[in-house]
């Protein structure tokens, strides 16, 4: 579906971008034509991913970083400002820089439930409205991408910071889609299942033991390829999606339908003997 040209043209800033799904996603957009920059709060992790970047890119492709924390809308703004003067333009955000820890909610300090909600949420508005506002001040059309979850429309256990930011992601991206529609810019979401990095993983599924529990969930199977989340991120991105907006697209393998009220049969019994078990029960003609 897409060609080395799909992005080409445009310019896209991806926060978190310098690790896990964010540097996934920039590689993937660079490789296809477009202008990447990333931001995060290391310098030097920044540095190191954008060689690996730079090594997949497009010939006449710029690759820039910019060490920010997105807690700060000053610094977000500066950000977006020099972003747009080095390339000359800026069409795509994507909100990827998040923040998660495993606790019990009655255990969460203020401060504890305030830096998800900063990085995720507050995050997330610094960047988009930065990146809109000089989109409408410049009479240019745009495209915002933001990473939620699955548990955003569910909720989930021991990730109580994280399902409220990322409800409240999934609000912003509604929202502006129908209110900056107006503008041509179009905003959309996607809600990854397992795709391993090293922060989520290390944070939210430790051991072999709870990954291997966490898998039998997924209906088919595995863990998702980064590149098949990257591919959703380009086509969101691109042209080809250009009457997508305030969508939600989920890539988890069909893991957000555990939940079916007799999907037990297909998690904890082997299907030879399920299917003889059915069939004993089957009326006797
Ligand atoms: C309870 C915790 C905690 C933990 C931190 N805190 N870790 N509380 N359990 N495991 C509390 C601290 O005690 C402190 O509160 C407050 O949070 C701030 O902690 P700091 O370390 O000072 O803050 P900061 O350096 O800003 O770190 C923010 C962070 C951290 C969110 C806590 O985890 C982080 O930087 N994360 C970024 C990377 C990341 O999380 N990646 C995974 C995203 S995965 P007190 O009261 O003691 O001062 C994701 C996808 C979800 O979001 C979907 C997966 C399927």
């Amino acid at each position: 579906m897409f060609t080395p040209d799909t992005l080409k043209g445009k310019s896209i800033l991806v926060t978190g971008g310098g690790s896990g799904l964010g540097l996934s996603m920039a590689k993937h957009f660079a490789a296809h034509g477009a202008n990447v920059a990333i931001c995060g709060r290391t310098e030097d992790k920044l540095r190191e991913a954008a060689k690996e970047i730079e090594a997949g890119k497009q010939p006449g492709v710029k690759v820039l970083t910019h060490a920010v924390d997105v807690r700060d809308f000053d610094a977000v703004g500066v950000m977006i400002k020099r972003l747009v003067e080095e390339f000359g333009s800026l069409e795509g955000l994507v909100n990827n820089a998040a923040g998660n820890f495993l606790s019990p909610s009655e255990d969460i300090t203020p401060n504890g439930f305030k830096s998800v909600v900063d990085i995720v949420l507050h995050g997330t508005f610094n960047c988009t409205q930065h990146f809109g506002n000089y989109l409408i001040n410049s009479e240019r059309q745009g495209s915002v991408l933001s990473i939620v979850t699955t548990y955003t429309e569910t909720g989930s256990a021991f990730v109580l910071p994280s399902a409220c930011a990322k409800a409240g992601v999934y609000a912003m991206t509604t929202t502006l889609a129908y209110e900056w529609g107006t503008y041509g810019i179009r905003l959309n979401s996607i809600a990854p299942g397992p795709f391993p990095t090293e922060g989520a993983w290390s944070r939210l599924l430790p051991t072999k033991e709870i990954q291997e529990k966490y898998l039998k969930k997924v209906a088919l199977g595995r863990v998702g390829k980064h590149e098949e989340l990257a591919n959703l991120a380009v086509f969101l991105m691109s042209d080809l999606a250009g009457y997508i907006t305030g969508e939600c697209v989920t890539i988890d393998g069909g893991e957000r339908l555990a939940g079916g009220e007799f999907n037990l049969f297909v998690t904890e019994f082997d299907r030879k003997p399920l299917k003889q078990m059915f069939q004993a029960m089957k009326p006797k003609k």
